[in-house]
């Protein structure tokens, strides 16, 4: 085998094995997943009212990464876990809503949660 052959050969064995790493490394085929300590908040304290299909006239599902970057219902300026921000810290119109019981179960860990992912641009996990 001529030197440039066996090049040749040792680059292809080489390419093929980088591919095979980032396979390895890929995250499982399918939508990109929300962090599971923000799907745990999610679920207890958004998911009662902002299923999908919605309950209790919430105007959007939070139940996908990819309807967290999807413009808000009330300002399409804004994704969902921007207006997200604004909500969980608001004092006159909070989220989870004044009077429910997801409020009242809403603790401060569980806010500094959701806060510290949409201030991060709510990254999936992946
Ligand atoms: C008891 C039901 C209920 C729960 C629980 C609840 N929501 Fe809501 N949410 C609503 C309703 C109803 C609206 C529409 C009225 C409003 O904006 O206040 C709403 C509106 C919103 C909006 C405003 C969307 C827009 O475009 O104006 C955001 C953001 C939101 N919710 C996020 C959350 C998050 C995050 C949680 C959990 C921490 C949560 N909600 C928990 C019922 C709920």
């Amino acid at each position: 085998m001529s030197a440039a052959a066996r090049a040749a050969v040792l680059s292809l064995l080489v390419a093929t094995a980088a591919t095979a790493c980032g396979d390895e490394d890929a995250p499982a085929d399918g939508p990109a997943a929300i962090p599971s300590d923000v799907e745990r908040v999610l679920v207890d304290r958004c998911q009662p009212c902002h299923s999908d299909p919605v309950t209790r006239y919430a105007p959007m599902p939070i139940v996908d990464w990819a309807q967290v970057q999807e413009p808000t219902p009330t300002d399409p300026a804004l994704a969902v876990f921007e207006m997200i921000e604004l909500r969980i810290a608001s004092e006159g119109y909070p989220m989870p809503p004044k009077n429910s019981p997801e409020l009242e179960a809403f603790t401060d860990t569980e806010q500094q949660i959701l806060l510290d992912w949409v201030q991060n641009g709510a990254p999936s996990a992946d």
